[in-house]
């Protein structure tokens, strides 16, 4: 059993401080993912780390940058981030070993996100944990982009053919009009008028891009808080359960 499982920015880091780790966050993710029984795949976000710099220089999923000094502080704030997770993970016994998107993956000029997996699956295959982060990526005809978490998440579970996907937030699952966790989701519209409508111009990762895409996935994704990422390596279906394309899968 293979799962790819998403810390995201705003839980590994303080977010609205810059470079700021929230270490007893990052530890109890820690602690879940060397209890964990399945193949695990940890992808980090962002948070204070990224996001700062990719703004400061002006560098989003589709604006691209031309300048080095750009790439490698983006980068470098990333792999900062990534050290410690990494870290954290051995301190609490996990095999972990880091990935880092930019010298592994590529966007094509349309956007596309080519992500090989082969170094993943093999890794997992030798017993290590990999651990991806968002970064910053070569964009053909851009100069570089932002990669988010989010995207590597698809790449790697459709790559690896995954059985399950599972997104950490800072939320408890995707909330309704009475802020209330929606328990699954089957189809966009059931949930369009609570997120905002069904525009996809949505550059920004919100909620309602992040339901579209796994509902593309075909492989089932819960969304969910670090409270319940124990129960979610149990293999419950803590938060909102989004279904995608096989109804069967859940
Ligand atoms: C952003 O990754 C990565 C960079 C800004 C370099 P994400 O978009 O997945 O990060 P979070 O989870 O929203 O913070």
């Amino acid at each position: 059993m293979t799962v790819v499982v998403k810390l995201g920015g705003s839980v590994v880091t303080e977010k609205d401080e810059p470079e700021t780790l929230d270490g007893a966050a990052i530890e109890r993710a820690a602690r879940a993912v060397a209890a964990a029984d399945e193949e695990v795949v940890v992808v980090h976000g962002g948070g204070s780390f990224g996001h700062h710099y990719a703004t400061r220089h002006g560098v989003s999923r589709t604006d691209g940058t031309t300048d080095p000094t750009a790439v490698r502080e983006i980068h470098g704030a990333m792999q900062r981030l990534n050290d410690a997770i990494v870290e954290a993970l051995a301190d609490a016994g996990v095999p972990a070993v880091p990935v880092h998107p930019l010298s592994a993956g590529v966007r094509d000029a349309g956007g596309g996100l080519e992500l090989p997996t082969g170094q993943v699956e093999t890794m997992l295959e030798e017993g290590f944990v990999p651990v991806l982060h968002g970064d910053v990526l070569a964009h053909a005809g851009a100069g570089a982009t932002i990669v988010s978490g989010d995207e590597l998440v698809v790449a790697l579970a459709t790559g690896l053919d995954a059985d399950s996907v599972g997104l950490c937030s800072a939320v408890p699952g995707v909330l309704d009009a009475e802020d209330a966790v929606i328990d699954r989701i089957d189809a966009f519209e059931d949930v369009a008028a609570v997120l905002g409508g069904s525009d996809a111009a949505d550059v920004t990762g919100g909620m309602a891009a992040k339901v579209r895409t796994l509902l593309d996935l075909g492989t089932p994704a819960s969304i969910f808080a670090l409270d319940d990422l124990d129960a979610f390596f149990d293999g419950e279906r803590p938060g909102t359960l989004v279904a995608g394309g096989d109804p069967d899968e859940s």
